[in-house]
């Protein structure tokens, strides 16, 4: 007779749920306390009890990969933008960084990158995820207003062709800022006349970004666009989507 599988224990019903919250949130214990509806003290707890690798989750080796301030000044311009001075001047303290001192050609560990992003999920009470969707879409306004307005009409004159051009775009970067490390993205038509954009990075956790990226490129084209994540970095190393762009 086959063997009844057994059910699992409450522990790891209880791990699996804290995983996966502590996943997403790149290992931020509060907003994943936030996403179980229960007390930061409470999981802090539970995480000792069960004995769970938080660490390995906090974006793994981000101290050893640097990223251009231009990065981290665009995440300043929104945040002070819609949030003002305060918010912005309170979310450094928290992340340990100081205020006004990043500069666009000067590359930073992107720890502090992470950090910052950390800080104004905990500050604003929004989910890292939204935030980089956030910035993602804020980005191609901040980039335009930061003299890239030409490389980026050069990349294209729809949603589409930039997304097919974003590595020789990203290239370009590459030829002023040495020590860019340049996202690959690799964007095919599909007979149904979606897109699928396959998306690498030695980054982990910026499919957010990516996704509100695709946003603020619908909304300058004025083409509004659907977007599924069909394949998580998680799933298979890398991110896949497929777009559907509607005609403006
Ligand atoms: C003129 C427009 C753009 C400029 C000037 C620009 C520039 C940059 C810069 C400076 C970085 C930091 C990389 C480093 O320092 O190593 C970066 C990263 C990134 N860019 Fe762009 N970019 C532009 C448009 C776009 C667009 C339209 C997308 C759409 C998907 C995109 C996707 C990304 C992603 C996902 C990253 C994060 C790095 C990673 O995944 O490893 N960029 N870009």
């Amino acid at each position: 007779m086959p063997e009844r599988p057994e059910a699992p224990t409450i522990e790891a019903v209880e791990t699996t749920a804290i995983m996966r919250a502590l996943s997403s949130t790149h290992g931020n214990v509060s907003s994943a306390a936030r996403l179980l509806e229960i007390g930061r003290a409470t999981l802090d707890r539970r995480i000792s009890e069960l004995q769970l690798d938080v660490a390995s989750l906090r974006i793994p080796r981000a101290e050893e990969t640097i990223m251009y301030g231009l990065v981290n000044k665009g995440l300043e311009d929104l945040i002070r933008t819609e949030h003002g001075d305060a918010a912005w001047q309170r979310i450094c303290q928290l992340g340990g960084v100081d205020a006004g001192s990043f500069s666009t050609m000067q590359a930073y560990p992107d720890a502090i990158t992470y950090r910052l992003v950390g800080a104004a999920s905990d500050e604003l009470g929004i989910p890292a995820s939204a935030l980089l969707e956030r910035f993602g879409a804020h980005w191609v306004l901040y980039t335009g207003r930061q003299g890239y307005g030409e490389l980026f009409k050069l990349a294209g004159r729809s949603v589409e062709e930039v997304l097919c051009n974003l590595d020789a775009l990203h290239g370009r970067m590459g030829e002023s800022f040495p020590e860019f490390r340049a996202p690959e993205f690799r964007c095919t038509r599909r007979p149904d006349a979606t897109l699928d954009l396959i998306y690498r990075s030695t980054r982990d956790g910026l499919a957010h970004m990516v996704i509100g990226l695709i946003r603020g490129l619908g909304e300058h084209f004025g083409t509004p666009v659907e977007i599924v994540h069909a394949v998580t970095r998680a799933e298979r190393g890398h991110d896949e989507f497929v777009l559907r762009v509607t005609p403006g």
